[in-house]
């Protein structure tokens, strides 16, 4: 097994690194506190192409892979984890299922636009009463002579207060023994689509969420997004990218709290050394190091197999159950490692700490990654 990367993907990494660095970096804390959405940040994105990375150029995308995208989330992620989850659902949860099921009048006139970061787009499949038992939605979809009509609510959506287009699931068929769900894509400013305020959260500040809300919602038949009666399999098979996405989001969470834990033990003297000189704060570092490569290594499998095209759900589960709460750990000894200070806003290990804690749970949460896992153990 390869793990050198091609020089395409170290030239990304260098790239996305250095703009996480000098430009969102010394903004983060900011954001965080503010809880503003960092529009000139997603603005230099979508310039940078990471906003549809793995969609081919032709469709308005930068052509790469989903490694070098898996790369560059992390390092943005690095620097401030709500800028991760803004590019991974305008990547992963939007551009991913229209490249893949969207007709070619919905690739040129919404996926490339998306794609380019011109336009952003989120993903409504949570209800206030559906989470991680996504089939059981409440929103309705109806046939009519021209088109369709949603009734409904989903909450949770990231990107959701400035998203110009979203994909919603709604059940179009509830009389079989299975009901069927279809995939829509509603242009913001159709009557009937409108939003509350945004969410108050305990992390990713500057990544706004809200819910979202479907009355008397008129669509045209144009708007389905795949087969009508297949939403739900559109929706699985988004996820399967999607959290890679959020496993390299918390790759770049943890990696942040342990490259600030390493300066900071080299610098705090306790006992008359350096804190780096006693064992027990070797022995964390040494833990988050570890628990941070093994997170990587699965991660990248996951993100090499979506690129040759095999089924990773299994893979993608267990790279965002196993990064995610790893994130947590690892901003845990991060802020131990710190004391005091680590507790304080002085340090970005709280804001890591309190960032990390969602990738646990949006994406579907551990929970159900354990699911999706034992699920492909039972069934070979
Ligand atoms: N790809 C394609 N098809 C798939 C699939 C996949 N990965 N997984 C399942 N399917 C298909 C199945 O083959 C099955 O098809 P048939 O009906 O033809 O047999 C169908 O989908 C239903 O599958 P299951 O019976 O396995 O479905 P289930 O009801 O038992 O649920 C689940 C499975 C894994 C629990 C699923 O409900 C799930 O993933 N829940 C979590 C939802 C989630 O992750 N929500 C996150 C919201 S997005 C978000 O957080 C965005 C944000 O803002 C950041």
């Amino acid at each position: 097994m390869d793990f050198e990367l091609t020089e395409e993907q170290k030239l990304i990494q260098t790239t996305a690194r250095d703009f996480a660095r000098a430009e969102i970096a010394p903004k983060a804390a900011e954001i965080d506190k503010s809880g503003r959405w960092p529009g000139e940040i997603v603005k230099k994105m979508a310039e940078l192409g990471f906003l549809g990375m793995a969609i081919p150029t032709e469709h308005g995308g930068a052509g790469l892979d989903t490694l070098s995208y898996a790369l560059a989330m992390e390092e943005i992620s690095a620097a401030c984890a709500s800028c991760g989850v803004i590019m991974s659902v305008n990547n992963s949860l939007f551009c991913d299922p229209v490249y893949k099921f969207g007709t070619d009048a919905q690739k040129k006139e919404i996926l490339a636009p998306v794609a380019r970061g011109d336009k952003l787009g989120c993903f409504g499949l949570t209800e206030p009463m559906s989470g991680s038992d996504a089939q059981t939605m409440a929103t309705n979809a109806e046939k009519t002579a021209d088109g369709w009509v949603l009734n409904g609510a989903k909450n949770w959506i990231t990107n959701g207060p400035h998203a110009d287009y979203i994909v919603v699931f709604a059940v179009t068929d509830r009389s079989g023994p299975k009901i069927k769900h279809t995939a829509f894509i509603v242009p913001k400013g159709t009557p009937g689509y409108t939003q509350n305020a945004p969410d108050h959260k305990l992390g990713i500040h500057g990544a706004h969420s809200c819910t979202v809300f479907f009355e008397n919602c008129k669509v045209p038949d144009s708007a389905i997004l795949g087969a009508v009666g297949e939403g739900f399999k559109v929706a699985m098979a988004t996820l399967d990218g999607g959290r890679i996405g959020i496993a390299s989001q918390a790759l770049g969470i943890a990696k942040a709290a342990l490259d600030t834990s390493v300066g900071y033990a080299k610098e705090r003297k306790s006992f008359g050394v350096p804190i780096a000189q006693h064992q027990a704060i070797q022995f964390m570092l040494s833990d988050m190091a570890t628990e941070l490569d093994a997170a990587r290594l699965l991660t990248w499998r996951a993100a090499s197999m979506k690129d040759r095209g095999a089924r990773h759900s299994m893979e993608s589960a267990e790279a965002k159950l196993y990064a995610s709460e790893m994130a947590t750990r690892v901003a845990h000894k991060a802020i131990q490692i710190h004391g005091g200070y680590g507790y304080s806003t002085e340090f970005p290990v709280e804001r890591n700490y309190r960032d990390a804690r969602i990738t646990e749970i949006y994406e579907g949460t551990s929970e159900i990654q354990r699911i999706v896992i034992a699920a492909s153990l039972l069934k070979a």
